[in-house]
C-alpha cells in the first residue's frame, strides 16, 4: 500500500532530468524526491529501444525497493522506448512520462514554424511521429536531431564553446526562422542560453518539464497521496564518480 510519505521517484539517463525535477520540487515543496540519473549508461538516445527498457526495468527495480509512490521517467528517450511497458509492469505505481512539447507549441503558434530538438532515438520513435503528424496540420514542425549534446551536458559543458560549435551549424540556418523551439530532450534547457542565442532572442523556447510537474501533482491528487509533511531530495547516480552527483544540485540550482 503506497503511503503520502513515499518518495516520488525522477529517473534519467543522466544530469537531464534535474531541469524536471526542478519543476517537480517548485510545485510540490512539499513531496520527497528521490532523483536516479542512470549516468554510467548515459546516453539513451543512441541505443536501440530494447536496451533502453531493459535499462529503465533496472533502475525502476533499484527505485522501488525504496519506497515509492510514483515513478517520473524524466527522460523523452525512455518515455518514447519504455514508458508503457513501465505501467503495465507496475500498475501499483503512478507511472508519468515526459513527452516533446509539440501540442504546447502548435497551441501557441498556430500557423507558425515549430522545430523539434531531441536524441535520435526519440526522433525516430513512432510516439514523436505520431504527436507530429497529429500537429503538422496546425503547424509546420522541423525536427532537429542533435546528437553529441547530451554527451557535452553530462560532461558539465552545456554551456561551453563545445556546445557553441555543436550547436552553430545545426541552428544558425534556422535563425529568426522559427517561432518556437521544443526542447525534446531533459538535457537540453540547460543548454538553452546557448540555443536561444543561435535561434535569435524572437523564438520561444518550450520543454516539458512544467507540463509533467503538473501531472504528476494532479494524478497524486486523485490517487490521495499528496504529501503533507516535510519535503526532501535525494540524488543518486550509476555512476561511481561523485561529480555526477555534485553536479546535478549545482543543476538544480542553476
Ligand atoms: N535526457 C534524455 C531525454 O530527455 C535523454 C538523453 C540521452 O540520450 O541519454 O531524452
Amino acid at each position: 500500500m503506497n503511503q503520502k510519505s513515499d518518495y516520488i521517484a525522477v529517473f534519467d539517463s543522466g544530469v537531464g532530468g534535474i531541469s524536471v525535477l526542478r519543476q517537480l520540487v517548485n510545485q510540490m515543496p512539499n513531496e520527497r524526491f528521490l532523483y536516479y540519473g542512470d549516468s554510467a549508461n548515459a546516453p539513451y538516445g543512441t541505443k536501440t529501444i530494447a536496451q533502453v527498457q531493459e535499462l529503465s526495468i533496472a533502475v525502476a527495480e533499484k527505485l522501488i525497493t525504496q519506497g515509492i509512490k510514483a515513478l517520473v521517467v524524466a527522460c523523452n528517450t525512455a518515455t518514447a522506448a519504455a514508458v508503457d511497458l513501465l505501467r503495465e509492469r507496475y500498475p501499483q505505481l503512478i507511472v508519468v512520462g515526459i513527452e516533446p512539447a509539440v501540442k504546447l507549441a502548435a497551441d501557441q503558434f498556430p500557423g507558425g514554424t515549430v522545430g523539434v530538438m531531441a536524441t535520435p532515438l526519440t526522433t525516430d520513435s513512432e510516439k514523436l511521429h505520431a504527436l507530429e503528424a497529429r500537429w503538422q496540420e496546425k503547424c509546420n514542425i522541423i525536427p532537429l536531431p542533435t546528437p553529441g549534446l547530451v554527451e557535452l551536458v553530462e560532461a558539465g559543458k552545456a554551456i561551453s564553446e563545445e556546445s557553441e560549435a555543436l550547436l552553430r551549424p545545426m541552428l544558425a540556418p534556422y535563425a529568426g526562422k522559427l517561432d518556437a523551439v521544443v526542447l525534446g530532450c531533459t538535457h537540453y534547457p540547460f543548454a538553452a542560453a546557448t540555443i536561444q542565442s543561435l535561434v535569435g532572442a524572437d523564438t520561444v523556447l518550450l520543454d516539458g518539464g512544467e507540463g509533467t510537474a503538473r501531472e504528476t501533482q494532479r494524478r497524486l491528487a486523485l490517487a490521495d497521496l499528496c504529501n503533507d509533511g516535510e519535503g526532501e531530495i535525494l540524488i543518486q547516480s550509476s555512476a561511481e564518480d561523485p561529480e555526477m552527483i555534485k553536479r546535478c544540485w549545482e543543476l538544480l540550482k542553476n
